[in-house]
């Protein structure tokens, strides 16, 4: 599509990279957008899992259904909620006034336009209740708001899309690895380090075993294709068990929490109130996995454990690989801390000051 053709107030970055897979997400968000009851559309999912970059392609691809296109809002590196609509308004050309509260200002020039406006990263400004929004859609009735957050956003009206990682190979192998979307992005990533990478009867199976060692999460996915100017897949593969020692070292223009693996948790653990940071600390104590019952065993003494829990978990959706950023819920109905993340937690905070006292009898629960 010609620059020029598109909407005059678009404001979509432009992609460095080809989008890979995701068909059926993206039909899924497509019908879900064209529904006229659909206002505002959350795409959920855990940091790094791709939620901006199927928002990007979902806003790309409906832009010129909206007459007045679409505006892209990045909010990662806005701290104060107020300063939210200071930043739509200027994306989309509104005059602020001394006379009249922006909100104000904002529906005046906003209730007339038929525009799709897409807040990226609205997870950290969940803090204060966004009732700004619902008076945005309450008053401009041809506003459309797609949202990436890791958490919803709990307004009303608020239709939210889960987001899963990518799919890896199958262990049976029934299916051509190399069709399999995180495999394809592995490769295509690895061919822009090295322009000489293929992939081969020799790298199949270490390339396929990394994506499922990174269960399919796109951002890991990249970081590690990025190691191939200096080993080959067997060796990432191998050096994959100290993951943060190889993933840290991303693009050096990316934001800070996108540069490894290490700030993604990190970003994620700042996020959270001081009792879920207490919370996860006390769990961190489990190798793999914990039932509910040893969760509230360690957990005695921050809040109750179990909301806690369920809180650091965000509840299974359609797929039940899809993963909140610090714990997931796992097959067995116990739940799962990321290795990452909790060796992230052992590196940079104190050891725990309890030892672990509860023993498992359930299989959910390993300690
Ligand atoms: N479908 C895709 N095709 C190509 N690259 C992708 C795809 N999904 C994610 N990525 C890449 O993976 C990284 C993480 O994705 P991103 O959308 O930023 O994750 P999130 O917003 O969930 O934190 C980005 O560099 C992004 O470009
Ligand atoms: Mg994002």
């Amino acid at each position: 599509m010609p620059a020029d053709d598109r909407p005059p107030s678009t404001t979509l970055p432009a992609p460095l990279t080809s989008f890979i897979g995701r068909d059926s997400e993206i039909g899924d968000v497509l019908s879900l957008l064209d529904d006229d009851g659909t206002r505002l559309l959350t795409m959920m999912g855990a940091g790094g899992v791709g939620k901006t970059r199927l928002c990007l392609e979902v806003a790309r691809r409906v832009e010129h259904d909206f007459a007045d296109g679409a505006a892209f809002i990045p909010l990662a590196a806005i701290r104060d909620p107020e300063l939210i609509l200071h930043a739509i308004a200027k994306t989309a050309g509104v005059q602020e006034r001394d006379d009249q509260p922006l909100v104000d200002s904002l529906v005046a020039a906003l209730r007339d336009r038929h525009l799709l406006l897409v807040l990226d990263n609205f997870e950290h400004l969940l803090a204060t209740s966004p009732l700004w929004l619902s008076e945005l859609l309450g008053r401009c009735p041809r506003l459309k708001v797609l949202v990436t957050s890791r958490i919803a956003l709990r307004i009303g009206g608020e239709q939210r899309y889960l987001v899963s990682p990518m799919p890896i190979p199958d262990p049976d192998g029934a299916i051509d690895v190399s069709e399999v979307t995180a495999v394809r992005l592995f490769v295509q990533r690895a061919h822009f380090i090295r322009s000489d990478f293929a992939l081969s009867d020799a790298n199949r199976e270490a390339v396929s075993d990394i994506c499922r060692r990174l269960e399919g999460l796109p951002l890991a996915i990249e970081l590690a294709a990025a190691r191939v100017n200096m080993f080959p897949p067997e060796q990432i593969l191998l050096l994959l068990t100290d993951r943060f020692r190889l993933l840290a070292g991303g693009e050096q223009d990316a934001p800070v929490r996108m540069r490894s693996m290490r700030d993604g948790v990190a970003w994620s653990y700042d996020l959270l109130p001081a009792e879920e940071q207490q919370l996860f600390q006390q769990l961190s104590v489990f190798i793999g996995g914990f039932a509910l019952d040893a969760a509230a065993a360690v957990g005695e003494g921050s809040l109750d454990a179990v909301a806690g829990v369920t809180s650091l978990v965000a509840a299974n959706g359609r797929r039940a690989r899809w993963r909140h950023p610090l714990c997931h819920a796992g097959n067995d109905s116990g739940v799962r801390v990321g290795a990452a993340r909790r060796q992230w937690w052992r590196e940079s905070r104190e050891k725990p000051s309890r030892e672990l006292v509860y023993r498992p009898r359930k299989s959910g629960f390993r300690g």
